[in-house]
């Protein structure tokens, strides 16, 4: 399973900027759009029924880790907005994201965060008394998501060959971290191109600043995503 179109990180403040992004796309170009914490904090549910009514598909990055009876009344809230993909922290436990699954229902492509890729090995066993390599913390981790019935991961392209070989074949790989060749990395210290990820095994990729900052949006898109399906 995987999908043409990168997935577009709509990291805005607000509705006005999301809005003044979407007007430099092509009217009727059905796109794959990831709202984060921020975006959803500040406009609410509202902006998944825009989005949704423009034609576009919704990956809503809420990152849920709480008790799992919180967390499956949380997800079924969710469910009835109509995301395509949405997620949680597999630290929740392998109950916590089983109740997730229950709530979010068969709808949409459920997926767990490991350890995020801003979280260094060092940073780990320290913060987290987790004494493994960070390469064995994300297999187990893949792992425990696998158990708890949900479709996949968020991970770094780099783990993409750990995480199905401890898994299966099929458990979906999103990855961020996504640089066309020749840009800026930003904060993203491990990155990947488009194809790279491709031939790494990635499902979906997602990628922001280079495309939500650059002075032609439309055009990045379209040479991300040349470069996402150049192999197929
Ligand atoms: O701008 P950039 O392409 O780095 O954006 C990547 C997006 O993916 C951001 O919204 C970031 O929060 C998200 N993300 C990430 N690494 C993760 C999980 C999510 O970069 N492990």
């Amino acid at each position: 399973m995987f999908d043409t179109r990168p997935i577009i990180a709509l990291d805005f403040p607000d509705f006005d900027s999301v809005k003044a992004f979407l007007e430099k796309f092509p009217e009727g170009e059905s796109l794959y759009v990831k709202i984060g914490m921020e975006l959803y904090y500040a406009c609410g549910a509202e902006i998944v029924s825009f989005l949704k009514s423009m034609g576009h598909s919704i990956f809503l990055d809420l990152k849920l880790h709480d008790i799992p009876n919180t967390v499956e009344s949380a997800m079924r809230v969710l469910a009835k907005l109509g995301v395509d993909m949405t997620n949680v922290h597999a630290a929740g436990g392998v109950e916590m994201m089983a109740a997730a699954k229950r709530g979010f229902g068969q709808q949409g492509i459920l997926i767990a965060v490991t350890q995020l890729t801003s979280t260094s090995q060092e940073q780990m066993q320290d913060n987290q008394n987790i004494q493994t390599s960070l390469a064995d913390s994300v297999k187990h981790y893949a792992q425990k998501t696998a158990e708890a019935g949900l479709d996949g991961v968020v991970c770094s392209a780099h783990e993409v060959a750990l995480i199905k070989e401890s898994t299966m074949a099929d458990f979906v790989c999103l990855t961020p971290g996504i640089r066309p060749n020749g840009s800026n990395k930003g904060d993203q210290k491990r990155v990947m191109t488009p194809s790279q990820a491709r031939a790494a095994g990635s499902n979906f990729i997602v990628v922001g600043r280079p495309i939500t900052q650059a002075p032609d949006p439309y055009q990045v898109y379209q040479a991300i995503k040349t470069d996402w399906n150049a192999s197929i």
